[in-house]
């Protein structure tokens, strides 16, 4: 599919920055040594102890013993102040085999760019991958979080773009609650909008919610607020747009079905 090239933005506790993302967003120059965004960056090196335990972490993270959920895992490696958590999250319509996959290649890529800083995300097309110093068991964490966007309007009618933001906000509205409300081992919700942007047809918004599956359905469904304020901010009447932190993701595509269908949504099991 023929897109434009994606707007972003990260954000995380100390900085603000402004940069053109693909779907993986791949550059977070630091001030600081807090966060490694994306798969490469200028790294802060910690100490050995550390940077070992990120190892042990990610490379035991796709093990079946570490599933708690469709797709999501969590691991830990060392001790006391060295301790490292990892957790990976597959989109909820992926294949158990795709899912493993994407984490895999997804940790090497993370291994590479992000090998010593004290915590690292990194977001793909099928799943995203983190570590940390901290767990965060059913905890919200609204950042570092990146926000990816169409930076062309819909229509350059401002009642189009208008009639366009009310679906998209009541679709994106409706996942959420619905995402929020999906139980502890999957919290997902796909689905889609029409609506008239040209004269001679319909479009199709399509769009996607998910939250870590250990959230509380109100830590979901705050998550996924902040996610909406965002793309609410960011992408205005925009063709699409992608928000993602570490406990919740939310996206949608005009016309582009960009997930499975769903009478094929088989979720990645809970072991392989
Ligand atoms: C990282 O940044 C520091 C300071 O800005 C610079 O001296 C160093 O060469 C950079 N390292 C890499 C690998 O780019
Ligand atoms: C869980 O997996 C780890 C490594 O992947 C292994 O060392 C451990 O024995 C497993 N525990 C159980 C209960 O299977
Ligand atoms: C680094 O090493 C020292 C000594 O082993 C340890 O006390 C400290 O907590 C380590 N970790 C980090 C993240 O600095
Ligand atoms: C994980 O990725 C590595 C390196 O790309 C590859 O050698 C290995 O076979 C992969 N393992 C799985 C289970 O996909
Ligand atoms: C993680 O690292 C940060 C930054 O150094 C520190 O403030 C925080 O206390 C650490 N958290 C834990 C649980 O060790
Ligand atoms: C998009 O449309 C809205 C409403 O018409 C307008 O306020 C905004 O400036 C437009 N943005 C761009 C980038 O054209
Ligand atoms: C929209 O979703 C419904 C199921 O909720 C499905 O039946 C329909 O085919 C979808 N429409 C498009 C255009 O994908
Ligand atoms: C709808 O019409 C517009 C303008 O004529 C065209 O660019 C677009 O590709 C059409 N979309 C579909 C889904 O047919
Ligand atoms: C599921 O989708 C396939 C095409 O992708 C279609 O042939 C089939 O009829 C659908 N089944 C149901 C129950 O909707």
């Amino acid at each position: 599919m023929d897109r434009e090239q994606p707007k972003g933005i990260m954000v995380s506790t100390k900085f603000l920055l402004f940069l053109p993302l693909i779907l993986l967003p791949i550059i977070g120059t630091q001030a600081n040594d807090r966060f490694c965004l994306g798969a490469f960056s200028n790294t802060t090196i910690l100490n050995d102890t550390y940077h070992r335990n990120v190892n042990g972490a990610l490379s035991s993270l796709i093990s079946s013993n570490n599933s708690k959920g469709y797709g999501f895992y969590s691991s830990s490696y060392g001790e006391n102040s060295d301790k490292v958590y990892a957790n990976g999250l597959c989109r909820g319509d992926l294949k158990p085999a795709a899912c493993v996959t994407c984490l895999n290649s997804s940790i090497y890529a993370l291994l590479e760019g992000c090998p010593n800083n004290r915590e690292a995300s990194l977001w793909a097309e099928g799943c995203k991958l983190r570590y940390s110093n901290h767990s965060m068991p059913g905890n919200v964490e609204l950042l570092p979080s990146s926000t990816s966007y169409s930076s062309k309007n819909v229509s350059l009618s401002s009642s189009v773009v208008e009639g366009f933001n009310q679906r998209l906000v009541a679709l994106l509205g409706e996942l959420k609650v619905e995402a929020a409300a999906g139980g502890d081992v999957l919290k997902f919700a796909v689905g889609n909008a029409s609506v008239s942007i040209y004269s001679n047809n319909v479009s199709t918004i399509y769009g996607l919610a998910q939250c870590n599956p250990d959230l509380s359905e109100m830590g979901c469904s705050n998550c996924l607020g902040e996610a909406l304020g965002s793309l609410q901010k960011y992408c205005y009447g925009n063709g699409f747009g992608k928000y993602a932190n570490p406990s919740c993701d939310l996206r949608y595509e005009l016309n582009y079905h960009f997930f499975a269908p769903a009478n094929q949504t088989v979720p990645a099991a809970l072991s392989p």
